[in-house]
Formats: structure tokens, sequence, C-alpha cells
């Protein structure tokens, strides 16, 4: 194949004209700003679109050159590093990874990908490097990527970790950590993997008592699998609906949603007035706890188990919380607890330190704890995500993450019931934080998760539940629900 006009030269022989395509330079320029600024892609890319004026076919393009590069750019690298002769400088590197990102996964026609990211390199980076990113791309368009794959990937039978690892772009150490949650099986791995390279559904919540499920599908959303608070909005700007513009309603994951209900649908003895979120910003559970305390579980009664026919948590189905609890949600972070001032009407919010509590023992009913994690179960949502976060990590949290179930525990009464939550599957993080925890304490009984998600399968064997974006289309969340011995 020999891509026109690839080498920049008009006709005559003379070098013609650079063309400014302005949605590759906007994603070269957030590829640049994730690299050298830490930036945040789905940040800074919609903010660069508006001040720039790009909207339409040229916006779709550019958020599909950007997002679609960053998830890649493990592949990208393996084939990049056997097409030159040397080692790009970062910002030549970050051209050809949208140039092969256009080749490989875009339907852009060779000359196309090859003649626009030439010309992106003559006017950002050089004349000479725009020789050699001609050079690469050129060699990279004559091969199919799964032709590459075969190529650059480890041997899948003598390294299948690090096969997956190239051929779906992920750290070696995340294919790892997802295969062992995983409980082993490489196939299933791999679908969680290309699982993550997909763009999430946007999903909505409708705060009960304040919008409705119904009134999010007759704006134009169409209804959630599991949730009866859910929506999915197959298109358009969510804060274009108005029920979500005046925060009735918001955009949460709908293992988010589960996971929230889940605890509020544990039968209490006696008590069930006060509700405490310890890790509550920037408010997304907050906001729905907030509703049903004040306003009552109002889908409760036509729960997927009862419309199903199925068994709820203790024979019956999901009941439905009456409201008449208060909620209050603390975080340690004062701009993250001021956040949950907008997703909550009735809540009392407080910035604090989950480790060292401010308030007396027992003094809560029910305790959500959305642990601070790795959030290796929404990669989906961060391009950039599973590039940033490093192993180390692990450790540190999983010790944060134990201290702050201590305090959870610690602050629900007898007979209440706690809810610790991460939005990773990392074994380190679930099951191994709430086994130490359970080991060192005889106050406390594990409740099997799944009978307060019913109607829903394969969250894994139980006592704990775990979401997973192949199997459910949500975020890999994982669900304990803890009960202290009455
Ligand atoms: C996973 S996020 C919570 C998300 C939130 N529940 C939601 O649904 O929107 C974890 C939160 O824990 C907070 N955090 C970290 N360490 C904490 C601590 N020692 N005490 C209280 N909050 C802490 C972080 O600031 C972060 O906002």
């Amino acid at each position: 194949m020999r891509p026109r006009g690839a080498a920049g030269r008009g006709g005559a022989g003379r070098p013609r004209r650079p063309v400014r395509d302005q949605a590759r330079n906007t994603a070269f320029d957030v590829m640049r700003a994730v690299a050298e600024r830490d930036a945040y892609a789905n940040l800074l890319l919609p903010r660069l679109l508006r001040e720039r004026g790009i909207g339409g076919r040229d916006a779709a393009l550019a958020t599909e050159l950007t997002y679609g590069t960053l998830r890649g750019l493990g592949t990208y690298d393996a084939i990049i590093e056997v097409c030159g002769d040397r080692a790009p400088d970062p910002a030549v590197r970050d051209a050809l990874r949208l140039g092969a990102h256009q080749l490989l996964k875009m339907r852009v026609p060779p000359h196309a990908a090859v003649g626009t990211s030439v010309d992106l390199v003559r006017l950002r980076v050089g004349q000479g490097a725009a020789k050699f990113v001609n050079a690469v791309l050129r060699k990279i368009a004559g091969r199919t990527l799964e032709e590459w794959v075969a190529i650059v990937a480890p041997d899948p039978d003598r390294d299948p970790a690090g096969h997956l690892a190239v051929a779906h772009s992920h750290p070696r150490w995340v294919v790892t950590a997802f295969r062992d949650a995983l409980g082993e099986d490489a196939a299933e791995t791999a679908d969680l993997l290309a699982a993550d390279n997909d763009r999430p559904l946007v999903t909505l919540v409708a705060r009960p008592g304040r919008s409705s499920a119904k009134e999010l599908r007759d704006a134009g959303a169409e209804p959630a699998r599991y949730s009866p608070y859910g929506a999915y909005l197959p298109e358009g700007d969510p804060g274009q609906i108005a029920a979500v513009a005046e925060t009735r309603a918001a955009v949460q994951d709908e293992a988010s949603q589960l996971v929230t209900l889940a605890l509020t649908r544990v039968p209490l003895d006696g008590r069930d007035e006060r509700w405490l979120d310890l890790c509550a910003g920037p408010g997304g559970k907050a906001g729905l706890l907030d509703a049903i305390a004040t306003h009552g579980d109002l889908e409760g009664l036509a729960a997927p188990s009862a419309q199903r026919g199925e068994e709820g948590p203790g024979g019956g189905a999901p009941r439905a919380f009456p409201g008449g609890a208060w909620v209050m949600a603390s975080d340690v972070q004062h701009h993250r607890a001021r956040l949950v001032l907008q997703t909550t009407d009735d809540a009392l919010v407080i910035t604090a330190d989950g480790t060292a509590p401010a308030w007396r023992p027992g003094a809560f009913d029910r305790v959500m704890l959305d642990a601070p994690c790795t959030g290796l179960g929404a990669l989906r949502r961060r391009p950039e995500a599973r590039w940033r976060r490093e192993p180390s990590s692990v450790a540190e949290l999983s010790r944060l993450q134990r201290e702050l179930l201590g305090t959870a525990l610690d602050s629900v009464r007898p007979g209440g019931v706690v809810a610790y939550v991460t939005c990773s599957p990392h074994l380190a993080e679930t099951r191994v934080v709430v086994g130490d925890v359970l080991a060192r304490r005889d106050d406390v009984e594990q409740l099997d998760a799944r009978d307060y998600l019913p109607g829903i399968g394969g969250l894994g064997e139980g006592p704990h539940a775990q979401f997973w974006p192949h199997r459910h289309g949500t975020d890999a969340m994982f669900l304990a629900l803890l009960r202290k011995r009455p």
C-alpha cells in the first residue's frame, strides 16, 4: 500500500503546506496533557472542544481518537516499537499512537490516517520527525490489528497474562489481578478486558421521591436491566434531561445503585433511623441513600424479584423502606464532602476522617462504607486510568480499607448492618480485607449479599457479591454485607 500524499509533497515536488486538522490537533493536545500534566482526558477534552467551538462530527472524531488511543496505547506502543528504528520522543510517540489507532481500529482510510498524522507532526513537532512518522505509520498500515498482535504479543501458551496484556492493552499486573478474581479463567479474563475497552453506557438513577425511572424513560432513556431506579441513555447529553439538570436524577453506574439498595433492604429489628455514609464524596450513593431515607424505597415492592416471582430476602419481596430515616454523609476531603451537598436534600454533610470517628460507637443503624480503592473496576470510564495506577498502591489502600471497615463496624449498633463496597475486584481490596477484619472480631456475621440483589445472576459463589462489566454491563463493584451481632 502506498498512502497518497503521505510524505507531504504537493504537485511539482514542492512540499505542500500542512493542513491543521482541528479534531486531530485537539486529540493530540489532550494526549500531551495526560502525559505531561497528569490531566484527566474526560475533563480536559470536553473543555477544549467547547473553547475551540468544535462540535458535530469533528467533536465525535476527536473523542473517539482521544479515548480510543488512550485505551489502546499498550497495544499500539508494542507495535510502534517494532516498526521504528529508534525510540520516538514522547510527542512523536503520541502522534504515532493516534495514527496507529486510526489505522488499526477506526475506519479511516490509510492515506488519510498517515497524511493527517504527518501534517500534525510537521506543524507541532518538526519536519525531521514527520519523515519518521510517515515511515512508521506506512509500515503499521501494512497489517491488521490481529496480525500485529500475533507478531508483537507474547505466546499465549507460554505467557498467557503477557499475551492478554498486549492484546487487550492493560498493564500486566491488572490482567493478573482480574484473572485471580475470576478464578484463573483466561477466556473470561479476555472478555472482561475487552469490555473494559468498550465505551460504557450512560446509566441514570432517578432519586426516589424526587424523580422516577418513568420520568427518565419519558425523556428518552431506556429501561435498566436490574435497578428499579435506573435507565440507560443511548445518546445525547444527560445534562439536557430536566430531572438531571435539577439534581432529582443523576448519572450513576447501575451496580452503584444496586449495592446502595441492597444496604437499605436488609431487614433490621428495632430502630432504623440513623444511617451513615462514611466515605460519601462526591455523593453518588449518598444521593440515593438520602432519597430513600426520606421518601422510602418507592419501587421496593415492585422490585425485580417480585416481578419475576422469585423470592427475595427472608423469603419475601424486598420491602419498601417507609422513610423517616436520616443520613449523615462524611468524607475526609472537604471539597469532596461539599459535592455531597449537591446530591442530597436532607442529609447532614460533614468533613471527617473516618479512621478517627467524631461520633460515639454504635450510633448508627446502617453504614455504607464505599471505600477508597484502586478503581480497577471502573477502568472503562477513565481511558488513561489503567496506566496511572501502581500495584504498590494496593497494599497501602488495603491497610486504609481495613481501618475504615473497623470504624464502620464500630459505628453500627448491635443488630445494625454495614455495606463494604469497592469499585475494584482486586482480591486484596475485597475478600481479603473482609476476611482479615472478620477474623479479628467475634461480634460480626456476614450475610449473603446475593440475597439482597434478587434476580441478578453471575455474582459469584457468595457470601460476597461481585459485579462485572462483561457479565452485567456495570462497573466491577464488590459488596459484602456485615451484621453486628445483636
Ligand atoms: C470511592 S470514593 C466514594 C464515592 C462515593 N461513595 C460516591 O458514591 O460518590 C472514596 C472516598 O473516600 C474518601 N476517603 C478517603 N480516605 C478517607 C478517610 N480516612 N475517611 C473518610 N473518607 C475518606 C475519599 O475522599 C473519597 O471521596
